[in-house]
C-alpha cells in the first residue's frame, strides 16, 4: 500500500472562505480525500495556517501557495512510503518545516489515514483506534453563541449543552434538537430577531448581558423537559487586554472572572468551563484551577493550542483539567493523539473539536471514537457542515460499533 500520487486543491468552508482539500492515491488504486477546516477565533499559539496574502484573490485568504507546498513539496516527500505507516509519514510532513503550513500537511496526513483504512477494510474510527479502546462521545453542543461568531452580540462566545442520561447518541440528539427549538422559541418570545444563524449554527441573539444567555438556556432545557448540563466557552483571550477582561462596560480582573463563574456553577448548572481566561494568563489559570478545578471541568483551547509543550506545562503547574483538541492547531494526526494520549494518561480530559470555519469532511467523529476521549464538540445541531459529523456518529452508532 504505497503512496503513489498525492494532489490538493482549493475549496470553500462553511464561512465561504478558502481552505484546502488533498487526495492520496495508492499502488493499488485505492484513492481517498481529506478537506481541513479553519479557525476565527484561533489562539496566537496555533500552528502556521498558511495563506496567500494576495488582495486580489478572497481578501489575501486564497490557499494557493498551500495548494503548491503539497504539490511540490509534501507530495513527493511522501510519495513511496507505505500508508499505514502514519507516524513515520507525519514526521516526513514535519521534516520539510513549518513553512509548509499546518493545513498543508494536516490535508496530507488525513488523506493518507483515511487511505490506509480503506486499503485495509476498515471503517475509518476502527483503523485509527489501533490498541485504544473506542468510544462513542457525548457531545457538547452550541445552543446560543456570541464572541466573534456572531459579531460580538455577546463576550462569551458558546452557550452548550451536554446531553445526560439518555442511553444512546440518538435520543441525546432528539433531546438538543428540543432544546435548541424551545431556546428560539424563547428568545423570540422576548423579542430577539432570529435572522440567520452564527457560525456554528446556534441562535446569535442580542442580549442584555452573558448571564442572560445562561438564564435563557437554563429555561429552555426546563421547559422542554429534557437533562442537560450546560457548558460555556468563554474564549476570554478575544476580549483580554492590558486594563484585563473587558465584558459589559467594565474590565474584570481574573480573580474577578473565577468570582462570577464560580456563582453561576450552581445556579445553571455548568459542568464545563473552556477559555475562562485568556491564553497566557497562567497565573490567573491557577488561581482558577485551584478554586474550580475540583468542581468543573476546565478546558483549555487557546491556553493549549493542541501543543504537546503547553499541555505539559499546564499539567506541570496544574492549569485546566482538560484540553481541547483541534487538529489544525497543531498540523498531523500523530501530533493530534499524542496530545490525546498524553491527556489520558494524566486524568486530563479530552474534547474533540470542530473549527468555526468547518468542511463536509466527517474525519473528526471517526477521530473522536477512536481516540477514546468520551467527548466531542462540533457547534450546533443546523447547518450541514456540522450535521456531516453528527450523521457519522449517528452512523457509526447505528451501524459500526
Ligand atoms: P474557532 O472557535 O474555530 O473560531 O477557533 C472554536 C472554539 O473557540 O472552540
Ligand atoms: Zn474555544
Amino acid at each position: 500500500m504505497k503512496i503513489q500520487r498525492v494532489r490538493a486543491m482549493e475549496i470553500l468552508d462553511s464561512r465561504g472562505t478558502p481552505t484546502l482539500q488533498a487526495e492520496i492515491v495508492l499502488s493499488n488504486g485505492v484513492r481517498a480525500t481529506a478537506q481541513v477546516p479553519s479557525g476565527a477565533s484561533t489562539g496566537r499559539h496555533e500552528a502556521l495556517e498558511l495563506r496567500d496574502g494576495d488582495p486580489n484573490r478572497y481578501a489575501g485568504k486564497g490557499v494557493l501557495r498551500a495548494v503548491g507546498n503539497i504539490e511540490n513539496t509534501l507530495g513527493p516527500a511522501v510519495t513511496g512510503l507505505d500508508a499505514s505507516g502514519q507516524e513515520a509519514i507525519d514526521a516526513r510532513l514535519l521534516e520539510q518545516g513549518s513553512g509548509m503550513g499546518a493545513n498543508a500537511t494536516l490535508a496530507v496526513s488525513c488523506a493518507v489515514a483515511r487511505a490506509a483504512a480503506q486499503a485495509a477494510g476498515f471503517p475509518l474510527w476502527k483503523y485509527l483506534a489501533g490498541s485504544r479502546q473506542p468510544v462513542l462521545p457525548v457531545p457538547m453542543v452550541n445552543i446560543i453563541s456570541g464572541g466573534l461568531h456572531a459579531g460580538r452580540n455577546l463576550e462569551f462566545q458558546d452557550f452548550l449543552v451536554i446531553p445526560r442520561g439518555y442511553p444512546d447518541l440518538q435520543s441525546s440528539l432528539e433531546a438538543v434538537v428540543r432544546v435548541h427549538r424551545t431556546t428560539g422559541e424563547l428568545l423570540a418570545k422576548r423579542g430577539c430577531v432570529l435572522t440567520g444563524v452564527a457560525d456554528e449554527g446556534g441562535w446569535g441573539p442580542h442580549l442584555n448581558s452573558n448571564e442572560e444567555a445562561a438564564a435563557i438556556l437554563r429555561e429552555a432545557i426546563t421547559a422542554s423537559g429534557a437533562s442537560m448540563e450546560i457548558a460555556l466557552d468563554v474564549a476570554a483571550t478575544h476580549f483580554f487586554g492590558e486594563s484585563g477582561y473587558r465584558m459589559e462596560g467594565r474590565a474584570r480582573s481574573a480573580t474577578e472572572m473565577a468570582d462570577l463563574l464560580e456563582a453561576w456553577l450552581p445556579k445553571y448548572g455548568i459542568t464545563s468551563i473552556e477559555d475562562a481566561l485568556a491564553e497566557d494568563d497562567w497565573e490567573g489559570w491557577k488561581v482558577l484551577t485551584r478554586r474550580l478545578g475540583s468542581r468543573v471541568r476546565l478546558v483549555g483551547d487557546d491556553l493549549f493550542a493542541t501543543n504537546p509543550e503547553r499541555l505539559n506545562r499546564g499539567i506541570q503547574e496544574q492549569v485546566a483539567n482538560a484540553v481541547l483538541v483541534k487538529m489544525n492547531q497543531i498540523g498531523t494526526l500523530s501530533q493530534t493523539f499524542d496530545v490525546i494520549d498524553r491527556a489520558k494518561a494524566v486524568g486530563y480530559g479530552a474534547v474533540i473539536s470542530a473549527r468555526s470555519g468547518e468542511t463536509e469532511d466527517s474525519f473528526l467523529a471517526d477521530l473522536a471514537v477512536a481516540s477514546g476521549a468520551g467527548q466531542i464538540k462540533i457547534g450546533s445541531i443546523t447547518r450541514s457542515e456540522r450535521l456531516a459529523k453528527y450523521n457519522r456518529l449517528l452512523e457509526i452508532e447505528k451501524w459500526e460499533l
